[in-house]
């Protein structure tokens, strides 16, 4: 393994904590930092991960829950604070966990006090921290931009009488990175948390941050192959063409990689980079490894469960991914339908054994290795700003408590507390606890999963080689570093299909994503169950 290949967010395997929902300690039904450390043992050695990355936890009017921050600096009360953060910190690094935090730059809260002075006075030296303009002379906003929330992206200012922007809610004014003063002050906060030790970010709508400077209109979207990765209501039919990823967003993240680089040893950037056109999603690596460590890959939330659909989709990854690049892949967070709702329990264990044996590094979402599924909750319960303003896009549903154990309140919180979000129905039997004991559970897939790519040289850094050919219903690749070469192999279909690998001489079954099987097999005879999914090694 060369040394590039040693470093953690290559081999590693990311998992997001939504703090609200992750574990209470305090009994008043939402989750916080003391919950986090409460779990550390059980991410550490129960499921075995190697990085956490942590939604936001900075005081904020929780508007967006969390992705309005009022101070980047601090941590809101109903999560803890400092302190409670920097113990987090050390208890995660005690056990060789590495911790990723949120970053917003997007936007801040309305409450933050730059936005509160911002919007004091049109003199006001940080008047233009942010996007004001003027009326159009009818009174209209400046441009015809929309919120990814509904409704215009401008928000009249009587006082001032002119226009913010924000592309999101009203309450996230979006910030000026044209402004070097806002530059300097964002990447002040980065070096705040660096300074204490985190070991990388998450970048909020990373591409968001630089729009066209003449702010010009956006076109109608006339062909979907170039428009929104979900495209939901009015915003989904503009093509976003100036309101996001102007080309000079790539000097800002050579900025940070320099910063990042600056740190023994050097820090990690991964950006939400919701881009469709894989060319243009890759320019976020850098020309030179000099910009992202990685943008996120969303690609598999919304490609068909079919073997040639995946097949492809890898495959593009793999074509454009530069040759010092990593790939990543996501199969869900906290804006997107659980994924056994989305895919059902037995295509779930599939795509639990896909994101682990690909060639790039994982990010679980948590919860999903329990295999939670979306909670229905009532509109007139439903909490999160967009899902009340834009029907059917509600993310409440997937972002309800993690279930840990059948007792009161799933252990997410104490008896007798009420939980921010309502727990699953079926929490009594898709639980940790339950399922440790069980051992064709969903949470021992992934523990299987998790701790055999955590030995195998071949699943963590080797190289990808789809196999052919196949059964048109199955997709099937190698993984090889050095002498070790993995086989996987899906069937995704509802026939049993046979494989014949006899050209790769021995094989021995080492996971199923449904029976206890393993051991030596018939190469040229490898029967998969419908939908069944293989980890093989060529012995
Ligand atoms: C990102 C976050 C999402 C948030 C939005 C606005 O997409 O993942 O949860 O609502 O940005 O900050
Ligand atoms: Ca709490």
């Amino acid at each position: 393994m060369d040394n590039q290949s040693a470093l953690w967010w290559k081999n590693g395997v990311i998992y997001q904590i939504y703090p609200r929902s992750f574990q209470d300690s305090n009994g008043d039904g939402i989750g916080d930092l003391q919950g986090v450390i409460n779990r550390m043992d059980y991410l550490a050695k129960t499921l075995g991960v190697d990085a956490i990355w942590l939604s936001p936890f900075y005081p904020s009017p929780q508007a967006d829950f969390g992705y309005d921050v009022s101070n980047y600096c601090d941590v809101d009360p109903v999560f803890g604070d400092l302190a409670t953060f920097d113990k987090l910190l050390r208890e995660a690094h005690e056990r060789g966990i590495k911790v990723i935090i949120d970053i917003v730059p997007n936007h801040t809260s309305n409450q933050h006090p730059w936005f509160i002075e911002s919007r004091s006075n049109r003199d006001n030296p940080k008047r233009d921290w942010y996007v004001w303009r003027d009326a159009k002379v009818d009174g209209t906003p400046p441009n015809n931009w929309l919120a990814v929330f509904g409704g215009s992206s401008w928000e009249w200012d009587e006082k001032t009488g002119q226009y913010y922007l924000h592309s999101f809610l009203k309450e996230q004014p979006d910030l000026n990175w044209r402004n070097p003063d806002v530059q300097k002050a964002m990447f002040d906060v980065y070096r705040f948390w660096l300074d204490r030790g985190v070991d990388g970010f998450r970048i909020d709508v990373a591409h968001y941050i630089m729009k066209d400077p003449e702010l010009k209109d956006n076109p109608v979207n006339r062909d979907p192959s170039k428009g929104e990765l979900k495209p939901t209501g009015e915003y989904g039919k503009m093509l976003h063409l100036y309101d996001k990823g102007h080309p000079d967003v790539h000097g800002i993240y050579r900025e940070l990689r320099r910063i990042l680089n600056s740190y023994q040893p050097p820090r990690y950037s991964v950006g939400e980079i919701h881009i469709l056109d894989w060319k243009e999603w890759a320019t976020y690596y850098g020309q030179n490894d000099d910009e992202l460590h990685m943008p996120f890959n969303f690609s598999l939330l919304v490609t068909p469960w079919k073997a040639l659909a995946l097949r492809k989709t890898v495959e593009a990854v793999e074509s454009v991914t530069p040759p010092w690049g990593w790939p990543n892949y996501v199969l869900g967070n906290h804006d997107e339908p659980r994924l056994a709702s989305r895919l059902g329990l037995q295509k779930a264990r599939q795509a639990a054994m896909l994101l682990l044996t690909l060639r790039g590094t994982p990010t679980l979402y948590n919860g999903d290795e329990f295999g939670q599924m979306n909670v229905t909750i009532p509109l007139e319960e439903q909490k999160d700003p967009w899902g009340k303003r834009v029907p059917g896009t509600g993310r409440d549903q997937n972002r309800t408590p993690n279930q840990w154990t059948p007792g009161t309140n799933a252990g997410f919180t104490a008896e007798g507390a009420i939980p921010w979000l309502p727990l699953a129905d079926n929490y009594q039997m898709v639980n940790m606890q339950t399922e440790l004991d069980d051992p064709a559970s969903f949470l021992n897939l992934y523990r299987k999963l998790l701790a055999f790519r955590r030995q195998s040289n071949a699943l963590r850094v080797g190289r990808y080689e789809a196999i052919d050919p196949v059964p048109e219903a199955c997709f099937a690749y190698l993984r090889q570093a050095g002498n070790e070469t993995i086989i996987i192999a899906f069937n995704m279909s509802d026939i049993t299909m046979r494989l014949d690998l006899r050209r790769f001489g021995n094989i021995e079954i080492i996971i199923s994503t449904e029976l206890n099987r393993n051991g030596t097999i018939d190469a040229a005879r490898i029967d998969l169950s419908p939908w069944e999914g293989l980890v093989m090694r060529i012995i």
